[in-house]
């Protein structure tokens, strides 16, 4: 669910055709966006502190699979998992420790150095007509932002531009919070359905009953003032929570300190939503964050991470209640994979073949017209 404050009403003035039903499970379909969406644009890989310095992560992206060296000075880069010799993964586990200087090849120890130049070939000894400068590691496009690591395939990387909803990320102290909770789930979804169920809301009286008591406006099925009927600018904006709730925690409580920087504004939303597609969505309330991560791994088949980040602080009080927070938005979650995995099996019926987008789906609308503009080059 996306959050904005235009001026005007963002509903479409028509209902718009949905993509076809073969975009969500045909295998060809699921190979072009591999190759024109995940391998071209900026992968969430995971929060900077997740890198360990010495250590070496191998992280798989549209079919292909990354190493990131974290060197001694917690530097990172990142390389194609693969050998200029003869091909060989240079990682094959989820994560193995190096020396923090060499990146050596577990086959027959070719060692390249932290920038990827080769610099041994371990026990051969090659010919004047090889040069060893000609065989550096593939360099992977790596950018660090408010703490976190994105990764991008492609050699020339479009630039990082995250939909930052309402308001930037700028007031958040993004770079100290540390991960306190981690969820994961395998969904029977094609991934673009887990995003078109966060980008609208239609389906929140129906499936959030708890989310729908927290923020009032979810009730009536839309994200924001400007989408009612009856709201005008002048009347500003309604309290985004329920009267005296100020996070979305089980008891409606901030878990610990609110992050001081917040403007009114900022505090007022209560759920700041940042959208950067084709991988990752944050929301940033005032006393954590979330970042809900998605990798496509089939068709049908999305694995799906939520990290709960906070302060050092917050984790550290005394009879701190983890759960508190985690269960709310565990809830919001699970509701939704479901309801993911049921618009999945539905739309495999041999009589559907398109959708139809209700005025309310503007998002939706929005994110179609994305992901076929990425298509586009490689019809
Ligand atoms: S394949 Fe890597 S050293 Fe031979
Ligand atoms: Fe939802």
């Amino acid at each position: 669910m996306n959050v904005r404050s235009p001026e005007s009403s963002p509903l479409l003035g028509h209902c718009p055709p949905s993509l076809p039903a073969k975009a969500y499970y045909d295998g060809a379909w699921f190979d072009r966006e591999s190759m024109a969406i995940w391998a071209r644009n900026w992968v969430y890989a995971g929060r900077i502190d997740a890198f360990r310095p010495r250590t070496i992560r191998r992280i798989d992206i549209a079919g292909d699979n990354v190493i990131v060296a974290c060197d001694d000075n917690n530097a990172l880069r990142a390389y194609f998992n693969t050998c200029r010799h003869r091909g060989a993964e240079l990682c094959s586990a989820h994560q193995q420790d190096y020396n923090g200087r060499l990146i050596r090849c577990p086959y027959h120890a070719w060692a390249y150095d932290n920038e990827g130049a080769l610099v041994s070939t371990g026990y051969a000894t090659p010919t004047h007509d090889f040069d060893k400068a000609l065989h550096g590691l593939f360099p992977v496009a790596l950018h660090q932002w408010n703490g976190c690591v994105f990764l991008c395939l492609a050699d020339t990387p479009p630039p990082f531009e995250p939909d930052m909803g309402v308001a930037a990320l700028d007031n958040w102290p993004m770079d100290r919070l540390v991960t306190g909770h981690i969820l994961e789930k395998q969904l029977a979804c094609n991934w673009k359905v887990f995003w078109e169920n966060y980008n609208e809301c239609l389906h929140c009286p129906g499936i959030h009953k708890g989310l729908s008591d927290m923020v009032p406006i979810y009730r009536k099925g839309i994200m924001s003032d400007e989408e009612d009927a009856d709201w005008s600018a002048d009347q500003g904006h309604n309290a985004a929570l329920k009267d005296d709730a100020r996070s979305w925690t089980v008891n409606g409580q901030a878990c610990g300190p609110e992050f001081p920087d917040l403007t009114p504004r900022e505090r007022a939303i209560a759920h700041n939503f940042v959208t950067i597609y084709p991988s990752t969505y944050i929301v940033a309330h005032v006393d954590y964050v979330r970042i809900v991560s998605m990798t496509p791994l089939a068709p049908e088949i999305t694995q799906l991470r939520a990290e709960w980040l906070f302060l050092p602080e917050t984790l550290a009080q005394a009879g701190f209640d983890l759960a508190n927070v985690t269960d709310f938005a565990t809830t919001v979650l699970l509701e939704d994979g479901a309801a993911c995995e049921m618009n999945q099996r539905g739309l495999k019926s041999s009589r559907f073949e398109q959708g139809r987008l209700m005025p309310q789906e503007f998002d939706i609308h929005a994110f179609h017209k994305w992901v076929l503009n990425q298509l586009e080059p490689w019809q």
